[in-house]
Order: structure tokens, then sequence, then C-alpha cells
């Protein structure tokens, strides 16, 4: 079997990596595409080495731009290749417009497409990525649902043929990389913070960064926390936070912006922390892995199994919630197995094949 597989932001690649792995494993071949969504090192190779991603096949190097631009750029790439490589399936991750410009051209080709992370909603119509993955769900010829709650939302909208309920593959990526990144990420000792004694926080969506309102609250809440605060930043978020605060001594030295992390200092980083404040959709997840609380940094979130059993808590850009959610966090007791077993990479290659 013959699949070419369309990654370009850097949580494609933490999700890519178990199911590559598997997939070549197996004796597939596998033609990988690098859209160039994602470029800078920090954001996209430090991946590959950390997770032992093979090389792809190709970057298309389109970079950063308006969503239009962008996705065009991708679809006219990655046209070419399918016409060229004759893959017998497309392999598309999440909800970038990575995944949109993969589910655009291959439909139109009549190549099937697999959709791994399928069937998740957050019903909020002012998100690219909700855009991004209702397209892309209705061009699937094969759905991999994390949750029985995503595999219902297809239902909903009248699709029940192809979807699988797999489980999540980045728990595949955590169960691999955990013990790894315990043995190698020295980034705590060198920030000098010890365990437990910090919130780890990242924001990058467009309706935090973007709105001053919502950023400067953000900020203001942060400001008022005793706690530690880490907090790689987002190339999107870096420049925002510079016009917003003149004076960034005001939050040292308890507030910690550090570049963006790789896999295994990220994974550490959560693992550690006394809580987790994020708008990340992935972070969401890796948190209740590591059995740290998160504070989710949006009004919903398309992870509700998380808020339901009480390890998340929605908060939105509202200081005074931020501020209670992360003073009152309670760790529930119970744990269950919420996004499947770890094999979710292992059922996907068995489907299709
Ligand atoms: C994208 C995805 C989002 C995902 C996120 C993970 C879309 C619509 N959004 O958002 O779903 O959660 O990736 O990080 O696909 N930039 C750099 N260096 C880089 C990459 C980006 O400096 O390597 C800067 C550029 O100024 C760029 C901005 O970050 O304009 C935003 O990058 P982009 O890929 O458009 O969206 P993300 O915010 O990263």
């Amino acid at each position: 079997m013959k699949i070419l597989t369309v990654i370009g932001a850097r949580p494609q690649f933490v999700k890519a990596a178990p199911v590559s792995k598997v997939l070549r494993a197996a004796g597939h071949e596998e033609f990988l595409v690098h859209t160039g969504q994602h470029y800078d090192p920090q954001m996209s190779q430090i991946f590959f080495d950390e997770m032992g991603i093979p090389e792809p096949n190709i970057n298309l190097e389109v970079g950063s731009g308006q969503h239009g631009w962008q996705t065009a750029q991708m679809l006219m790439g990655i046209e070419k290749l399918l016409l060229e490589e004759k893959p017998d399936y497309i392999l598309l991750y999440g909800d970038t417009n990575s995944t949109l410009a993969g589910s655009l051209a291959a439909v139109k080709l009549h190549i099937p497409i697999a959709h791994v992370e399928a069937g998740l909603r957050s019903f909020n119509r002012r998100m690219p990525e909700e855009h991004n993955r209702v397209l892309t769900d209705h061009a699937s010829d094969l759905l991999f649902c994390p949750t029985e709650v995503s595999a219902q939302h297809l239902a909903n909208e009248g699709i029940t043929k192809g979807v699988h309920i797999v489980g999540d593959v980045m728990y595949n990526a955590v169960l691999g990389f955990t013990e790894r990144s315990e043995k190698n990420s020295t980034l705590l000792n060198s920030l000098n913070i010890a365990p437990n004694d910090y919130l780890l926080a990242t924001v990058h969506r467009p309706a935090n960064t973007d709105n001053v309102d919502n950023l400067r609250a953000i900020f203001e809440a942060f400001r008022e926390l005793d706690e530690n605060i880490i907090f790689p930043v987002h190339p999107r978020t870096r420049g925002k936070i510079a016009n917003l605060i003149d004076n960034m001594a005001e939050f040292a030295p308890k507030l910690k912006l550090i570049a963006p992390v790789g896999y295994l200092d990220m994974l550490s980083l959560a693992k550690n922390a006394k809580t987790v404040l994020t708008d990340s959709g992935g972070l969401q997840k890796e948190a209740y892995w590591l059995a740290t609380p998160c504070v989710t940094l949006r009004s919903e979130t398309e992870w509700v199994e998380t808020v339901n059993i009480g390890w998340n808590t929605l908060v939105g850009a509202d200081k005074k919630k931020i501020l209670v959610a992360v003073n009152d966090k309670k760790t529930p007791k119970e744990r269950p197995s919420i996004y499947g077993d770890g094999h979710a990479a292992e059922k996907i290659a068995k489907i299709l094949e």
C-alpha cells in the first residue's frame, strides 16, 4: 500500500510520528509531504529529530501568509504530488490549513482520504480550524475518531460510513516518549525551577493573540498569580506581547518567557507543572495523560471529556475566572482512559490495510 501523508504544523508532527512508524514497520510505502507551514527549527525540525520522524520526501516550503494564499500554495503543490505519486490513500491529521489543502487536492482527484482526529467540533465557526475539520471530514473516506463523542458529531452531520473510533494518536506519542523526556530534558534545571513549583502557560490562538483585550486580561491574571509561570512563546504571540506590554520587568522574575520548546521538553514541562494554562488543543490532553490539571483559556473545547471529569476548566480570557480556576484547582481522584488505550496508530494501520 502506498500512502501520501501531509503534515506541516507542529501538532501534526507529533501525531504523525507514531503512525508513520507503524506503517513503515508493516512494510508500507509512505511518501511524506511537509507543507512548510511551520519552518522555524524549534517549530519543525526539532520534532523530526527528537521523535525519529523520517525525513520528508519533499518540503513545499510554503511558509506563512493569509489563509487563502497559504492554503492555495499548498493545494497546488499537493495536487502535483498526488498526480505524480498516485497513492492508494492520502493521510491527513487534525485541522490546520495543511489538512484542508490535502483534502481539497485529493477529493477532486478521487484519491481516498484518511483523516486522523476526525469528528472533533468546537462549534465555534470563528475558528479557522473548525472549517478545516468540517470540510475535511465531509471529503474523507476513512474517519479515525479519537472518541465516541467525535463519532457522534459525524453521525449528526450524516457521516456514518468509514467511521472508526480508534483512540488518540497523541496518547501513543505520550506513552512512547515520556521516559525519554524524563531522562533527557534538562530544561527545568536550566531554568532553575523545581518540579511542581510553577504553572505552564501557552497561548497562540488568534482569538487570544489578536484580541488586545483578551491578551491583556490573560497577562493581568498572570501578574496576579503567585506562582512562577513558564511560558514557551509561539512566534504568533511574541510580537503581540511586545506591542502590549511596555514593561516586562513588572512580571519578572515570576514570568519566564522562553522560546518554543521541542516535544521532550514540553512533556517534561507539562508533567511537572502544578497546573497547565493553555489555549492549545493537544496540550489539554497531554496534561490529562500526565496527570496535571488544566485551565483552558478558551470558552469551548473539542476535548469535552477532560472538562466533564473535572481535570480541565474552561475560563476563556476572563481574568477573574482564570484566577479562581488556578487558585481553587483540585486534582480529581479518577483519571479514566477517555482517549483509548495508546494503540490508536496500530489500529489506524490495520484499518488502512
Ligand atoms: C497553526 C494552526 C493551528 C495549530 C497551530 C499549532 C491553522 C489555521 N492553524 O496555527 O490550528 O494549533 O498551527 O502551532 O492552520 N510563524 C513563525 N515561524 C513558524 C511558523 C509560524 O514565525 O515556523 C509565525 C508567522 O508569523 C505566522 C504565524 O506564526 O504568520 C502563524 O503561523 P500559522 O502557521 O499561520 O498559524 P499558527 O498560529 O501556527
